[in-house]
């Protein structure tokens, strides 16, 4: 489909006056002219100009299925028709979401059996943080309030996971993280420069990580969220290797990260949103790695915003 530039004249103009993006320079969006996506069909979009284009970005981490998927369409279409909308608080629900908790639990590593639905990566997150905080307090540990993360970390936009995210860009604007939420190195080796050792600088990492425990007090701290493969660092396989070993969720590579008795041992949570997305294959990457099977994993199931 092609546009005639009147209309893209107009669009335009009504989005610069009335739609605010996230993550861009709004000054040099309208200076540039917004880039407007009328259709997609498997990996590909075409924008109003009538140009094709690969989606690299998987909508935003989270179309990994394609675009217009029949099957999906046709269920929505029959779902909407049926019961658009239902919630899940207090003790209703709807027949998907009970197959669809009963099929993630299914697909889901040993010990992860319940699924909790959020509209959102950040709300996840969010999510997360919170049965973290109530599970401490339940287990009479109510200073564990301390949130550990690494640099590259990208956990969100709320205001907990911007607190989470190892980025400047994202945290330096807002004077943020906020109190209690503790960065530690991320197994970035290109951008320290030890691109050539990255198992060595993982190594270094995870050593630097467990200094950083130990200087805030194990026993203050209520996790620690890592991503499989960070895609605000390298998310390429090479990095996700350097994960597996140097950075895994329950591997031994994590058994240092202890304040010397097992009852101080740091709760790792596997962060999942954009895993998917970034093509590690197995799913649930964290499958088979140890404790954290008992953990619960972060994971956006659909996006609604
Ligand atoms: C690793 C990770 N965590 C959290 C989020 C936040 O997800 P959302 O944009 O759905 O809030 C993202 C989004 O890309 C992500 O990549």
């Amino acid at each position: 489909m092609k546009s005639d530039p009147v209309s893209l004249d107009v669009l335009a103009r009504v989005d610069a006056q009335h739609h605010l993006h996230p993550f861009t320079n709004h000054e040099e969006m309208h200076a540039a002219g917004t880039h407007v996506i009328v259709r997609g069909e498997g990996v590909y979009l075409w924008d109003v100009q009538g140009r094709k284009l690969l989606d690299g970005l998987a909508g935003l981490w989270c179309v990994n299925v394609g675009y217009s998927c029949r099957e999906i369409v046709e269920a929505v279409n029959a779902q909407m028709k049926r019961l658009p909308y239902y919630c899940s608080f207090f003790n209703s629900t709807t027949e998907p979401a009970i197959a669809l908790a009963n099929r993630l639990s299914e697909l889901a590593p040993r010990g992860l059996g319940h699924v909790m639905f959020t509209d959102s990566g950040s709300e996840a997150n969010e999510t997360a943080l919170k049965f973290i905080r109530g599970y401490w307090k339940l287990r009479g540990q109510p200073k564990r309030t301390k949130i550990v993360t690494r640099n590259f970390a990208y956990h969100g936009v709320t205001l907990a996971t911007t607190s989470m995210t190892g980025l400047p860009a994202c945290t330096t604007p807002f004077d943020l993280p906020l109190p209690g939420f503790v960065q530690v190195p991320g197994p970035n080796a290109y951008a320290a420069n030890r691109e050539h050792e990255p198992g060595a600088y993982g190594q270094w990492c995870l050593e630097e990580t467990e200094r950083i425990v130990q200087r805030e007090g194990p026993e203050t701290i209520a996790a620690i969220f890592v991503e499989p493969v960070q895609g605000g660092g390298r998310s390429d396989r090479t990095a996700s290797g350097i994960f597996a070993r140097t950075a895994g969720l329950g591997a031994p590579a994590w058994h240092p990260v202890r304040g010397g008795r097992s009852d101080h041992r740091v709760w790792p949570v596997g962060e999942l949103v954009c895993e998917r997305a970034l093509e590690l294959g197995a799913g649930f990457h964290c499958r088979g790695q140890g404790p954290h099977e008992r953990v619960p994993a972060a994971r956006r199931h659909s996006r609604a915003r």
